[in-house]
């Protein structure tokens, strides 16, 4: 098992460890009871997860006699509610949690999400640890201690900055994991090259198919590679006060779509629009190489993601939805753009205008 450290101001938050390995769900009872002592773990998981290894991870940590206890709920965007996180507290207090109590986080986003928001509230908040078992989660969500729970209003509404103690990730879990689910992984995973490294990105194109494939070696050289940039960038700004915001690339249009499409559309496939956006205004504005836009275009189509915005969508529709960004300030929304590959930067404003021709030339 490979492993590195997310080393955070001490003052604020303290390190923690991620864990990558494959077939290493026996040895994560060892790391949580090292990781993260506690009188009772709660594990909180979605029924998909929980059908296949609820009980598997519930027998480890039972086998160790650690006390230990599972809480279920739907699975599902829907699900990552008030009303869950409601249910889930009320569940906390049945089974007699307590501020020596800990959560340990099984599943993708969503489950992730809600136990670390669930984690930083309950009792004034209690350790918490994530086991994320989608590619979403394991380059991306279970890291950098982000929470939240969506309101009617919209997605992550109410959430929290609370780092988990440990991020122990088992690349095993994505044999089970729906194709769609892994491009939107993948989409994440993309970004991270575009964002910082040309050296990922090399590596994606030239590994892409057997990635697509599941080669396990691949997908854990990948996983890695997320991390270490992720971990990298919230060791730098934790709260997302400024460099951070490189990590939302493709998501301000792909958030529009995504909720224009009332989320038929996938989150990765969203993103991936997004990022291709994002690419064409930096190629139109600030001299991005329209070899590289192409590239990036390349490398999502052989993801198995979308470059086109559907003609369902209205640019009507993506601009009303862009004014009420939650990244606005003032009248200006604020865009991830590139000069270079792996160089990104924060455009303070992309007029309306140009927006509009994306979006339209996007359609065709
Ligand atoms: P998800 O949690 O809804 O999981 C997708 C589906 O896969 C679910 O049906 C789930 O039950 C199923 N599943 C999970 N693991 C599986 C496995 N190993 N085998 C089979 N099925 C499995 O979705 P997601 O894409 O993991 O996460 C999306 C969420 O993450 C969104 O709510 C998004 O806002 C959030 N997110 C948070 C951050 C952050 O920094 N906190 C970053 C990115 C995304
Ligand atoms: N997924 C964006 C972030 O963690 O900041």
């Amino acid at each position: 098992m490979k492993s590195m450290k997310v080393n955070l101001d001490k003052r604020v938050a303290s390190s923690y460890d991620i864990c990558i390995g494959y077939d290493v769900l026996d040895r994560i009872g060892l790391l949580i009871a090292k990781h993260m002592p506690a009188l009772h773990y709660i594990v909180i998981t979605d029924v998909n997860v929980s059908a296949i290894y609820g009980m598997k991870l519930l027998g480890r940590l039972r086998e160790m006699a650690l006390p230990a206890d599972m809480i279920e709920f739907p699975a599902g965007e829907d699900a990552k509610s008030i009303g869950t996180t409601v249910a889930i507290v009320e569940r906390l207090i049945k089974l007699g949690a307590d501020r020596k109590s800990a959560l340990l986080a099984l599943g993708g986003g969503v489950v992730g999400d809600v136990t670390g928001f669930i984690a930083s509230t309950f009792m004034r908040s209690i350790p918490y640890i994530q086991i994320p078992t989608t590619l979403v989660a394991q380059v991306d969500s279970s890291i950098g201690g982000k929470t939240a729970i969506d309101l009617p209003e919209g997605k992550n509404l109410l959430g929290t900055f609370y780092q988990p103690k440990g991020v122990f990730i088992d690349v095993k879990f994505l044999d089970t994991l729906p194709e769609e689910e892994m491009n939107s992984g993948l989409a994440e995973a993309i970004k991270y090259g575009v964002i910082d490294s040309v050296e990922v990105f090399d590596f994606l194109e030239r590994n892409i198919e057997a990635i697509k494939e599941r080669d396990r070696d691949l997908l854990e050289e990948m996983i890695g590679n997320a991390c270490r940039i992720k971990k990298g960038i919230v060791e730098i700004d934790e709260k997302e006060m400024g460099m951070r915001r490189v990590l939302n690339f493709g998501h301000t249009i792909g958030h529009a779509i995504e909720a224009e499409s009332n989320f038929t559309i996938s989150h990765g496939a969203a993103v991936s629009i997004g990022m291709v956006a994002a690419a064409r205004i930096s190629e139109g504005m600030h001299d991005f190489p329209r070899r590289d836009r192409e590239r990036i275009e390349h490398l999502l189509e052989s993801a198995g993601l979308s470059c086109r915005i559907p003609q369902t969508i209205t640019t009507d529709g993506i601009m009303t939805r862009l004014r009420a960004d939650k990244k606005k300030e003032g009248d200006r929304i604020h865009f991830v753009l590139l000069k270079k590959m792996g160089m990104p930067f924060i455009n303070g404003g992309v007029p309306e205008a140009v927006l509009r021709e994306t979006v339209e030339e996007m359609k065709k």
